[in-house]
């Protein structure tokens, strides 16, 4: 066994040698993040024995709870078997085989054939925009390569994804981005340049300025659109139903793939299985990481159409040759978790609860909101949802850095971990959460309002 320090010693070293994603490195070290120590079913723990309700579910990913016991034992077993063996061509393994038929049924209603296995998020997203590219190539159109995508969407920070990012923070840093990448605007209806809170006009808006830049460009430059089904990392933006619908129906017609950003919205999610299947839509490609495998392991899957695949597997020689990929490409590990997850998911109802502990949760936000004047506006859809925090409601202002950090401090001190994002709260607990969370999470939380408020 590996002897670990004692606590000193890891509150010493936190964020001293270690940096940490989306944060500034000198910041941390005179903030040092809270220390995460155990975790059991909807809860965590931190390093003082501070036991918490886990409204952050990971990170959008531990769906079935940290517990989660079938998918431990499956990871376990499969070391103990075999905890690697590489899938680069002419070697596979036995798990990631019964993975690729698991994940065709489960996306059946999507029509969704094909899996290529990734170690994550940013990773599918890379490997849908490839194939996006690569597909357009076999079937005769070289110079369709240009990406469309939503501002506010969230891609992950791969060169591909931050491209295609649609929040100038995840962009400036690293700049010049890809070429031939184009965003549209979000669906965002507490703010946008539409001057409409009506979610249907904002997604005819969408619409109408997507058919306006296919003029523009032509369609045939254009590879590929993506979005989430709702935005989560921009916050948790719920376009109207018709927002898909539509935006599908100009990709077809235009020969543009429809790439569905499933990594947050993918299994159970929004309440529905996918957020594809939630608007009615089957997509060419859908990304998905995170709750694969209820975060236990990093990995990701690019989902795959009929159409496409039938493109690539009738391709000569090297137009249809996959040259992309990642040695964790179906890790046996992951994919013992992925089942193990899978069925757990079908099993337990979980998609069900988590669309009806969600209509709670948002009853619960709603009344913080008509209680406390900074939160601005509430939104979310099954388990995932935001508070946008303002010092002026007439202005819509966003609040400081300094009262959503007291939000965040109070609420913890109350039992629950929320996230913080700019001005925004984000709400993503397990899927297995039951009707008393949603209490404590309002509880806390009213905790927390106030604090901000008075920190203001
Ligand atoms: C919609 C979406 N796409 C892609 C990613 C990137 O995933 P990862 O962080 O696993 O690389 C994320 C991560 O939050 C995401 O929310």
């Amino acid at each position: 066994m590996t002897e670990h320090r004692d606590s000193n010693f890891i509150i010493a070293n936190n964020a001293r040698y270690g940096w940490h994603p989306m944060a500034h490195p000198g910041d941390m070290q005179k903030n040092p993040p809270r220390i995460v120590t155990a975790a059991e079913g909807v809860e965590v723990i931190d390093i003082d024995g501070h036991r918490l309700l886990d409204a952050v579910g990971g990170l959008w990913n531990v769906s079935l709870g940290h517990s989660a016991p079938s998918v431990k034992q499956a990871m376990v077993d499969q070391i103990g078997r075999m905890a690697f063996y590489n899938t680069f061509r002419g070697t596979t393994n036995d798990r990631v085989i019964e993975l690729s038929v698991a994940l065709r049924e489960f996306f059946a209603p999507e029509g969704m054939e094909r899996a290529f296995f990734t170690s994550g998020g940013s990773d599918s997203v890379e490997t849908a925009l490839r194939l996006a590219r690569q597909y357009q190539r076999i079937i005769g159109q070289p110079e369709r390569t240009r990406f469309f995508s939503l501002k506010y969407g969230y891609h992950g920070t791969h060169f591909g994804g931050a491209s295609v990012n649609g929040m100038n923070k995840f962009r400036r840093q690293y700049e010049p981005m890809l070429p031939g990448c184009h965003h549209l605007p979000a669906p965002y209806t507490y703010r946008n340049e539409f001057d409409s809170e009506d979610a249907a006009v904002i997604a005819r808006g969408i619409a109408a300025r997507f058919e306006a830049e296919i003029a523009f460009y032509g369609a045939d430059t254009i590879a590929a659109f993506i979005m989430e089904p709702v935005l989560g990392s921009g916050g948790v933006l719920v376009p109207h139903e018709t927002l898909m619908p539509l935006m599908r129906e100009i990709c077809t017609r235009n020969g543009i793939l429809m790439i569905a950003d499933e990594v947050i919205c993918g299994f159970g999610r929004t309440g529905a299985e996918s957020g594809s299947r939630l608007w009615g839509v089957q997509p060419d490609m859908m990304t998905t990481a995170k709750a694969l495998t209820n975060g236990f392991f990093p990995m990701g899957a690019t989902l795959i159409s009929g159409t496409i695949a039938e493109a690539f597997e009738t391709a000569s020689g090297a137009d249809g040759t996959l040259s992309h990929g990642y040695t964790n490409s179906g890790h046996p590990v992951g994919a013992a978790a992925a089942l193990a997850t899978l069925a757990a998911v079908k099993a337990q109802g979980v998609v069900a609860n988590a669309a009806a502990r969600g209509e709670e949760l948002r009853a619960a936000l709603e009344r913080l909101k008509q209680k406390h004047e900074i939160v601005g506006d509430v939104r979310g859809k099954g388990l995932m949802a935001a508070l946008e925090l303002v010092s002026d409601r007439a202005t819509k202002k966003p609040l400081d850095k300094g009262p959503v950090q007291a939000l965040f401090d109070a609420t913890y001190e109350a039992g629950v971990m929320v996230r913080t994002s700019g001005n925004n709260i984000i709400i993503s607990p397990c899927l297995v959460v039951e009707p008393a969370d949603i209490d404590r999470i309002e509880a806390a939380l009213d905790t927390g309002l106030k604090a901000a408020a008075n920190a203001r």
